[in-house]
């Protein structure tokens, strides 16, 4: 069953053609037009996706050599995300779906990001899943693919939105090009010492699996501020800045994670998400799994961040168990995981 999966939930505008055992191809389109106001105009983002989208489809169509009729259904992202955006996506899959006469499901974007780690290959259920991204930080039991069990999650910023927000505090972020916050503050940090300064692992002793990063965002700020008042170059000190916020916030997420794997007595532990890409996440939480024994699993790198084959694969999932979504499905800026029905 061949499906192209369409995914427009930010600023990526991503179209990709899936079957079960294969990704044909993944395109994914980041907008620019973003960069010089140091973060997403939502407005912007929508009328972008809207100049990408047919190109960006044709291109995926022809990188996985196959015509429109080729495929047996479509796949789109309901949310959550920005509505302008969502709608675009959304709108353009009804109508391939009524001209073509075929099937589409909406998908949540965070249930995609879960199958972004079941792509080509199976993982046997249960499964505890990390997922942090720019808008979510989220630690999941995986019952069964499409049944989910949410033990804990920020109760304020995402773990990406920190990266992000600590990046542009850092003036890592150029104004003439998009680069996410999280990949400015890894390559910032290759050089910096991890241990230079103490910044706070939130919730470290609470009996719960949720995060919090805001205070720790504070905190670097407040340390920056300290920097400049005492006439510190920033620049001398960035790369210490941001190998300890680093440090500080994967600590925290391979912490909890850890201590859910415990609770649950769960051995396959995976990662989603954009922040997934992170290298010292990567390994630190792979040793400690592995350390007790158990299995750990991440997407490849293109697969981390916002991109359609993990939507269309999650839909592709739902087709073959005879669900489709109806033609008055609409987007919504906020979904709640575990997903209630598939439309
Ligand atoms: O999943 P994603 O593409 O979009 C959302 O669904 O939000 O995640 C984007 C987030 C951004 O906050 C970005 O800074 C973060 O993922 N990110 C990273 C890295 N690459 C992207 N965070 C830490 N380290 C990275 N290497
Ligand atoms: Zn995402």
């Amino acid at each position: 069953m061949l499906v192209l999966g369409i995914e427009t939930s930010c600023d990526e505008t991503s179209a990709a053609v899936v079957d079960d055992t294969s990704i044909y191809s993944n395109v994914v389109w980041s907008q620019q037009e973003h960069a010089k106001y140091g973060g997403i105009v939502p407005e912007l983002a929508s009328r972008a996706h809207v100049r990408a989208i047919v190109p960006v489809i044709e291109t995926a169509l022809k990188e996985a050599s196959i015509k429109l009729n080729d495929i047996d259904g479509l796949a789109v992202t309901k949310g959550p995300g920005l509505i302008g955006s969502l709608i675009v996506g959304m709108n353009v899959t009804k109508g391939m779906a009524i001209s073509l006469s075929k099937p589409f499901v909406g998908v949540h974007h965070l249930e995609g990001h879960i199958f972004s780690n079941v792509i080509e290959r199976n993982i046997e259920t249960p499964f505890l899943t990390l997922l942090a991204s720019g808008g979510h930080t989220e630690l999941v039991l995986v019952e069964n693919l499409g049944q989910y069990r949410l033990l804990g999650q920020t109760l304020d910023d995402a773990a990406g939105e920190a990266f992000d927000k600590v990046a542009k505090l850092l003036n890592l972020l150029p104004t003439n090009k998009m680069v996410m916050g999280g990949r400015a503050i890894a390559a910032a940090a290759e050089c910096g010492d991890p241990q230079a300064i103490p910044f706070p692992r939130a919730l470290a002793s609470v009996d719960s699996f949720d995060f919090s990063f805001s205070g720790l965002k504070t905190a670097v700020s407040n340390h920056v501020k300290q920097l400049q008042e005492s006439s510190i170059d920033l620049r001398e000190v960035v790369p210490d800045v941001a190998a300890s916020f680093q440090a500080a916030v994967v600590e925290v997420l391979v912490g909890r994670t850890i201590k859910a794997m415990d609770f649950l007595n769960v051995s396959r532990v995976a990662i989603a998400g954009g922040v997934a890409a992170n290298r010292l996440l990567r390994t630190d939480l792979q040793s400690r799994v592995e350390q007790k024994g158990g299995e750990f699993f991440c997407p490849a790198l293109e697969l981390c961040t916002d991109n359609a084959a993990m939507i269309a694969a999650t839909g592709l999932f739902y087709m073959q168990r005879g669900n489709q979504s109806v033609m008055d499905l609409d987007v919504s800026a906020r979904i709640p995981l575990p997903p209630a029905v598939v439309n």
